[in-house]
C-alpha cells in the first residue's frame, strides 16, 4: 500500500516536502495555529491518485471518482499535488508533462442506481455550466505554487446541512499527463498540436472545427505524440500524490467563496446597472498565440495581452489568488472597475533538469495574500482579467484562468488579534520569501529576454 496518512501536519508536510518554498510558508503560517492558539487543530493527509500507466508519446486523461479525501465538516487550507513513479520519486515535466489535474466535489446517493448517478456540486462560478466548476486545479505549476488558505478562513466543504437527503459528499479527480519521452516536438505536444497527434476528430469522433490546430481537442485520453522516429523507451506506472490540509470546521473559521476567472469568458458588461450581463458567461477554457512580425519586433513588445471583462455575482474581500498558465506566460492582472490592481500572479520558470526546477516549463505561479480586508471587490464591480504571453512563438492551446478566493465577511477583532500575533520571527521569513521570489522573477525574466528565439530547453 503506497498510502501515507498522518496528522498533526507540520511534520508531515516537512517529511513530505524537503525543498521548497512550501516549507517556509507552512513553518511560519500553520505553526501559530497548530500551536494551540485556535480550536482546532491541523491535520493532513496524503494520497496516491489511482495508477496510470504511460509510454513514450502517450496520453492519460482519466476521471477518478470517489477519491481518498478527508471526510466529515471541514475546512480546506491547502491542496498540493505532484507526479510520482512507483518509488514515490518525483518525475520532471519533461518526461511527464503534468497537462493539468482538477478536483471536483460531487453529491451520489447512498445507493446509487447507476454510475452516472451523481451530481457536481460547484464552485461558486462564474463559467457557464460544466465549465471549470473544479475546487482545485492546477498544471505544471503544481510544486511551486503555494495554495494555503490564511486563517482565519477555510473552505468549507462536508457541511451535512449543505447536502440533499439520501446524499453522500464525494470528490472527483481528473489526471491529463502526456509522457513526452522521445517525442519529435515536445513543446508542441505540450501544447497538443494536433497534427502531432494525427487528430482530425476529438474524443467523441466530432471533427474539429475548422481553423482548431492544437488544444486538449487533440490531446485527449489514449491520443499519442509523435516520437523521433526509432525511439523506443519503456512504460511506467504513474501516481498522483496530493496533500490535503484541513482544520475540522469550527465557528471561529470564516468561509470563503472559489470563483474561476477565465479570460475566454465571452460576458460582457451590461450598459447600465438595470441591464443584465448582455450575454451568458461562455468561457471556452483555450486560446491561441500567434507569433509576433519579427520585422516590427523591435518597437512592438512582442507580447500577447489578453483581456475580458468580469463581475462576480457578489463581491467581498480577496483572500488569495492565482493564475494559471502555459509554457509562455508572462503573468496575468486582475483590475479593479477603477484600474486598481486586485491581484497579479507572474509565472516562474524552471531553470534546471530536476523536478520542480525544468527549463522552459512554468514551474510556479506567484499568489496574492493580501492583508486581511485591504482589497474588496465591491458589489457589481467590473474587473478586467488580463493574461500576457510571449509572442516569440506559435501557442496553441494556452490558458489564462484566474482562481480567486473572496470572503464576504472579515475577521472579528479578536480573530484579527489572534493573526497578528505571529511570531514576529514569520514576518522577516515572509519579507526574505518576497525577496526570494523577486529575484527568481527577476532571474527568468532575464532568462526570457536571452531566449527570444523561443523556449529552446522545452525542444531538448
Ligand atoms: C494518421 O491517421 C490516419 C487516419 O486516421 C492514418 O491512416 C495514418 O496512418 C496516421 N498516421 C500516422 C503517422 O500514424
Ligand atoms: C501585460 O502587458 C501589458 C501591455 O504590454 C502591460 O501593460 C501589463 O502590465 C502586462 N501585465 C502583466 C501581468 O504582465
Ligand atoms: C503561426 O500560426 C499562423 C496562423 O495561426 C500560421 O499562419 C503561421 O505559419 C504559424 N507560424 C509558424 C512558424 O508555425
Amino acid at each position: 500500500m503506497r498510502l501515507y496518512r498522518g496528522s498533526g501536519g507540520m511534520t508531515m508536510l516537512l517529511l513530505q516536502k524537503i525543498v521548497g518554498v512550501s516549507v517556509v510558508i507552512w513553518v511560519t503560517v500553520m505553526e501559530p495555529r497548530a500551536a494551540g492558539s485556535a480550536n482546532g487543530k491541523l491535520k493532513s493527509a496524503t494520497f496516491l491518485s489511482p495508477k496510470f500507466v504511460l509510454g513514450p508519446g502517450s496520453v492519460e486523461d482519466k476521471y477518478y471518482f470517489d477519491i481518498d479525501f478527508p471526510r466529515g465538516h471541514v475546512a480546506l487550507k491547502s491542496f498540493d499535488a505532484e507526479v510520482v513513479d512507483e518509488d514515490g520519486i518525483p518525475v520532471p515535466l519533461h518526461q511527464t508533462y503534468l497537462h493539468h489535474w482538477v478536483v471536483a466535489r460531487y453529491h451520489a446517493p447512498l445507493h446509487p442506481q447507476s454510475e452516472d448517478d451523481y451530481e457536481f456540486a460547484r464552485n461558486s462560478g462564474i463559467c457557464q455550466r460544466h465549465s471549470l466548476g473544479q475546487y482545485y486545479g492546477l498544471g505544471s505549476e503544481t510544486r511551486k505554487t503555494a495554495t494555503f488558505v490564511p486563517d482565519p478562513y477555510g473552505i468549507e466543504v462536508g457541511n451535512p446541512a449543505d447536502l440533499p437527503a439520501g446524499q453522500e459528499e464525494k470528490w472527483m479527480l481528473n489526471v491529463h499527463a502526456i509522457d513526452t519521452r522521445g517525442v519529435e516536438d515536445r513543446l508542441g505536444c505540450t501544447e497538443c498540436r494536433c497534427d502531432l497527434y494525427n487528430v482530425t476528430q476529438d474524443a467523441y469522433g466530432r471533427p474539429l472545427r475548422p481553423g482548431y490546430t492544437g488544444g486538449l481537442y487533440c490531446c485527449y485520453d489514449q491520443t499519442r505524440c509523435r516520437l523521433r522516429p526509432g525511439f523506443r523507451g519503456p512504460r511506467r506506472s504513474l501516481y498522483l500524490r496530493y496533500t490535503v490540509a484541513w482544520f475540522d470546521w469550527d465557528a471561529s473559521i470564516l468561509p470563503v467563496d472559489i470563483y474561476i476567472l477565465d479570460v475566454t469568458d465571452t460576458w460582457t458588461a451590461p450598459r447600465n446597472s438595470s441591464e443584465q450581463g448582455a450575454e451568458e458567461h461562455h468561457c471556452r477554457v483555450e486560446y491561441d498565440v500567434e507569433s509576433c512580425n519579427q520585422a516590427t519586433k523591435v518597437d512592438d513588445l512582442c507580447i500577447d495581452s489578453k483581456r475580458t471583462s468580469l463581475a462576480l455575482p457578489t463581491g467581498g474581500y480577496v483572500v488569495y489568488g492565482v493564475a494559471h498558465q502555459h509554457s509562455g506566460g508572462l503573468g496575468s492582472n486582475l483590475y479593479g472597475e477603477d484600474g486598481r490592481i486586485v491581484c497579479s500572479s507572474v509565472s516562474v520558470y524552471g531553470t534546471g533538469k530536476e523536478a520542480g526546477n525544468e527549463a522552459g516549463y512554468i514551474v510556479g505561479m506567484s499568489t496574492c495574500y493580501p492583508q486581511p480586508g485591504s482589497v474588496k471587490i465591491n458589489d457589481g464591480e467590473i474587473l478586467v482579467l488580463e493574461s500576457n504571453y510571449s509572442k516569440s512563438q506559435n501557442h496553441t492551446g494556452v490558458m489564462g484562468l484566474f482562481y480567486l478566493l473572496v470572503a464576504r465577511d472579515l475577521p472579528s477583532s479578536v480573530q484579527m488579534q489572534r493573526n497578528m500575533a505571529l511570531p514576529r520571527f514569520g514576518g522577516a521569513i515572509l519579507t526574505f520569501l518576497g525577496v526570494v521570489i523577486a529575484i527568481a522573477v527577476g532571474i527568468s525574466l532575464k532568462r526570457r529576454k536571452q531566449r527570444e528565439e523561443g523556449y529552446e530547453s522545452l525542444m531538448t
